[in-house]
């Protein structure tokens, strides 16, 4: 979360401008950094709440984000009467505990765990949590294997494109292990078998595969980059493991490319996280993730709580966590069934694929994916079209609400500015041809207004969009 500083005294003592008519108090004076020295009657403070969020975005226009924005009003209503449970919580709560359990199963099973492999996992708050759960065993693994050796283990390794998320930047600084990455060129621009293959040696606790990449959402070659490991043991004898981070693929290649080899059919993959609430379709705060086999999660990690009389295995970074999202997930398993998913699924992805096609028949674009993967694509402007840049068009697409980032591609592409279209469901078809008629527009007004270059702490802002 954002860091936030204490604000200056002069300030301190500001208060909240309240309409009159909001409260039925003689007087109403809320300040804005305190704690108020008296509370207010429930309608008050609601309206006073919900005037203070009218500034966030409308969330259905938010093409950015890959986290769910639509439930069903049925799945409201259960995520409501779950919202007092805690997750952790498992002798007051064990038919929670049980639905988790029955989400791992169908997770194991969709991501073709082999039978009798025992895959083992666990909920978590998003997949950042689980890339750290994800990551932590293979460090583990790696240290324990190299001192039963009696192997030097000072110096960990982990090798993936310079294209994935800020939660693997996070996990290789809190734990010490040096991030080997990979980086993007220009027609590469994920992880492929040969570039991860060149990177590893017998410091690298494992490979990281990308199923969605977050910059344009396209699948890294996992089957490959497993069958490049093969050869490194073949050459020098490291076995590496790879974890599939499939924070929003886990939940679209089993239903749109189900012959995808790219799950635990592929031997060499030791464990996969995804996130609940991507395309798993639930709101924000619930991710999973799981092991193919007990033993690729070590031992020590584990903490056992009591569980009615008896011990129940636990691996988290966070104890207390809100159960109304795993009720949530096995309501969706339920509710929508494999069908269904496919059906979400294709429909974002027909949508998906007509913006991308209408938009790369504008003109002034190129696209680098199409959304043939996740509904996921991302474009440029033709290199010659310098008269304003896809900064301005973010800027000016927000005027009618739509939020479409624009940013720049990480080391050794940071010259080359994109903007990024995620579909999710909720967005229609309807939606689209009204956001494919708001760029043309704008389009034409810049095409005849080109922008001058805004004040460089403005366009450090601008840039600044976090993936
Ligand atoms: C590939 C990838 N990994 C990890 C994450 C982090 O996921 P979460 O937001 O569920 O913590 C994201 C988020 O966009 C992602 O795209």
């Amino acid at each position: 979360m954002p860091l936030h500083t204490k604000v200056d005294e002069s300030v301190q003592d500001a208060e909240l401008e309240i309409n009159p008519i909001y409260f039925r108090e003689q007087t109403c004076e809320i300040p804005r950094y305190k704690l108020p020295e008296h509370g207010v009657l429930p309608r008050t403070a609601l309206q006073v709440v919900r005037d203070e969020l009218i500034l966030d975005g409308n969330a259905r226009l938010n093409l950015a984000t890959f986290v769910t924005t639509w439930m069903e009003p049925e799945a409201e209503v259960l995520m409501a009467e779950c919202a007092q449970k805690n997750m952790i919580d498992k002798d007051e709560y064990p038919q929670t505990a049980e639905l988790e359990r029955r989400c791992v199963n169908i997770l194991s099973n969709l991501w073709n765990a082999p039978a009798g492999s025992q895959a083992t996992g666990c909920s978590t708050t998003g997949s950042s949590e689980a890339c750290m759960l994800g990551g932590m065993a293979l460090l583990w693994r790696w240290r324990a294997r190299r001192q039963a050796a009696g192997l030097d283990a000072a110096k960990p390794n982990l090798v993936m494109g310079s294209n994935v998320q800020v939660c693997w930047e996070k996990f290789c600084r809190y734990w010490q292990v040096e991030p080997r990455y990979v980086p993007m060129v220009p027609g590469r621009l994920h992880l492929r078998g040969a570039e991860a293959a060149a990177k590893c040696d017998e410091n690298t606790i494992g490979v990281v595969a990308i199923l969605g990449s977050t910059m344009d959402g396209s699948y890294e070659p996992v089957l490959e980059i497993s069958r490049a490991l093969d050869q490194v043991q073949a050459e020098h004898g490291c076995d590496i493991p790879v974890h599939v981070d499939g924070a929003s693929g886990g939940f679209v290649a089993p239903f749109l490319q189900p012959d995808l080899e790219w799950d635990f059919r592929v031997p060499r993959v030791a464990s996969i996280n995804t996130s609940g609430h991507k395309y798993g379709l639930v709101y924000p705060g619930v991710g999973w993730v799981i092991w193919r086999t007990p033993d690729a999660l070590p031992e020590d990690l584990i903490f056992k709580v009591n569980y009615l009389g008896g011990e129940m295995p636990t691996f988290a970074l966070n104890f207390s966590r809100p159960g109304a999202q795993v009720a949530a997930q096995y309501y969706n398993f339920l509710r929508l069934g494999s069908q269904g998913y496919r059906h979400v699924q294709q429909t974002c992805q027909d949508i998906a694929l007509y913006l991308s096609g209408e938009i790369a028949k504008m003109g002034p674009f190129e696209l680098f994916t199409e959304g043939r993967d996740l509904p996921v694509f991302a474009f440029k402007l033709r290199d010659d079209i310098t008269g304003y840049s896809v900064f301005d068009l973010s800027e000016r697409l927000r005027q009618r609400g739509w939020q479409v980032p624009a940013y720049t591609f990480p080391a050794d592409m940071t010259d080359t500015s994109v903007m990024r279209i995620v579909i999710r469901n909720g967005f229609s078809m309807d939606l689209a041809s009204l956001l494919l008629d708001d760029i043309r527009l704008h389009l034409r007004v810049l095409e005849h207004h080109p922008q001058t270059q805004p004040p460089p702490e403005i366009q450090q802002m601008r840039q600044s969009f976090k993936h």
